[in-house]
């Protein structure tokens, strides 16, 4: 049993604190945020993510976890301490450092033994010495000692759990092999291959393998758009590339394009990293306009099925980033939903999960149904913008008998060809033909 605090109560730190607790440790999570922590005690969770709440709940029940607003007595009271705080794209597309480095001071102030410091927030190469220079200048007892880790996170919002429980691989990066060796022994339970590495390669992992995953979704949505140019299926062509061992088929799912809190992030930070180290990122600055472009891609198709957009109704379904979270960040939808109010369009949103949180972002004038086909009830278009198993499994008889007309523009590729040509819709998808088309988008692509 080890005495861990996590500072920075967000997705990353909840779930890595729940799961080490999980595992038999005493974990503090700590937060600035009263109003967060207090409902944490209560057991009501910030974040939607499937199975969090019980897993809280039993560690709590369990005296395993806590949750405080003391840092200072929290880090006192433990020899791991993890930082765990946002790390925001900041204006020019930076990392915005100012959480991290105040953890740092924090713990310098209440260094009060040794303590082994472990970076867990995404944060840019040579930030772990950087944490060590502010824990070294702010230390109160000159003589106690602390090592720095590096320990990135790799979890997926919806399965986060399960991926912190069963995970590829811990990437541990330090300069002092038996601080690394004492986190190698805390994930000993998770039965997962550990790599070892020095703490700026552990750091540059991070990046590398999120802007890597970028990278393969703004290629395949590339070659989708191809397809569409020369009449062949992104479906087939991502499947026959996958079976290549060497490619893998993960990540090759074309479609409206990538969101949430990682990769926009990410992939812009190491750009600038990049930027900086006096490297032209070509390669990366063209995966993130890819990546920006193919929401218009689809909202275009949107418009021209329907033959512009003012005074349609428009059933969007999906507002979050994916399936599986409330999460609004960098969802497709915060492009899509503002472009169609502002050509004149009346949107009708569905989301099963994230509809409150997408009241607080999207701009007034939406409307919100909690059913799906009460979205789609007389809509001239209906938009896919996330694959929620609700919208995949959807009664199509129903939703044609529903709609005005039954036209549908798929972001998300989540339905057969030919049983959408059954049913009688006009379906356009992403990197594979359109199905019914109606006779003004036939001669517009020149079939
Ligand atoms: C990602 C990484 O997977 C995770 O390792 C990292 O720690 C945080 O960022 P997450 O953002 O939760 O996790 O979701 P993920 O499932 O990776 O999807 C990211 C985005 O890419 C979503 O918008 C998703 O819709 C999109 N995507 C994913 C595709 O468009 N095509 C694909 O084939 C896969």
């Amino acid at each position: 049993m080890r005495k861990i605090t996590v500072i920075g109560t967000g997705y990353v730190g909840l779930v890595s604190g729940a799961c080490f607790s999980e595992i038999g440790n005493r974990v503090i999570c700590c937060d600035v945020d009263e109003n967060k922590i207090n409902r944490l005690r209560r057991g009501e969770i910030p974040i939607y993510e499937p199975g969090l709440q019980e897993l809280v709940e039993r560690n709590a029940k369990a005296e395993r976890l806590y949750f405080t607003t003391e840092v200072g007595e929290a880090i006192e009271s433990s020899d791991i301490i993890y930082i765990a705080v946002g790390t925001p794209m900041s204006e020019t597309g930076e990392a915005d450092m100012r959480y991290v480095m105040s953890a740092a001071k924090k713990i310098g102030e209440h260094l009060n033994g040794h303590k082994i410091i472990v970076n867990k927030s995404t944060v840019p190469v040579g930030t772990g010495e950087l944490v060590r220079e502010v824990i070294q200048a702010n230390k109160k007892v000159p003589w106690t000692r602390f090592d720095v880790v590096s320990n990135p996170e790799f979890l997926r919002e919806g399965s986060a759990i399960a991926d912190c429980m069963s995970m590829d691989r811990a990437i541990i990066g330090s300069d002092n092999q038996e601080a690394a060796d004492v986190i190698a022994e805390l994930h000993a339970p998770f039965k997962t291959r550990i790599f070892f590495t020095d703490l700026e390669s552990a750091e540059m992992i991070k990046y590398a393998a999120n802007t890597f995953l970028a990278t393969k979704i703004s290629f395949i949505n590339a070659i989708a758009n191809i397809c569409e140019r020369v009449g062949a299926n992104v479906a087939d062509v991502s499947a026959g590339m996958g079976l290549d061992s060497r490619i893998g088929s993960k990540f090759l799912q074309a479609g409206i394009g990538y969101g949430g809190s990682c990769f926009p992030k990410d992939t812009y930070a190491l750009a600038h990293i990049s930027d900086k180290a006096g490297y032209d990122f070509e390669l990366l600055k063209s995966v993130i306009r890819t990546n920006q472009k193919q929401r218009y891609i689809v909202m275009d198709k949107l418009r021209e099925a329907v033959g512009g957009l003012a005074g349609k109704q428009v059933a969007v379904l999906g507002l979050a980033f994916k399936p599986e979270t409330d999460d609004m960040r960098y969802a497709p939808s915060l492009t899509i939903v503002p472009e169609l109010l502002k050509q004149g369009a009346s949107v009708r949103a569905y989301d099963p999960i994230a509809s409150d949180s997408a009241k607080r972002e999207l701009p007034s004038g939406v409307h919100y149904y909690e059913r799906l086909e009460q979205a789609v009830n007389g809509a001239d278009v209906c938009v896919i913008l996330t694959e929620w198993q609700s919208v995949v499994s959807m009664d199509l008889a129903l939703i044609r008998s529903l709609m005005k007309h039954p036209v549908i523009i798929d972001g998300r590729n989540c339905f057969d060809l030919q049983v959408m040509e059954r049913f009688g819709f006009e379906y356009h998808s992403v990197g594979r033909p359109p199905v019914n088309m109606a006779e003004r988008d036939r001669q517009s692509v020149n079939l």
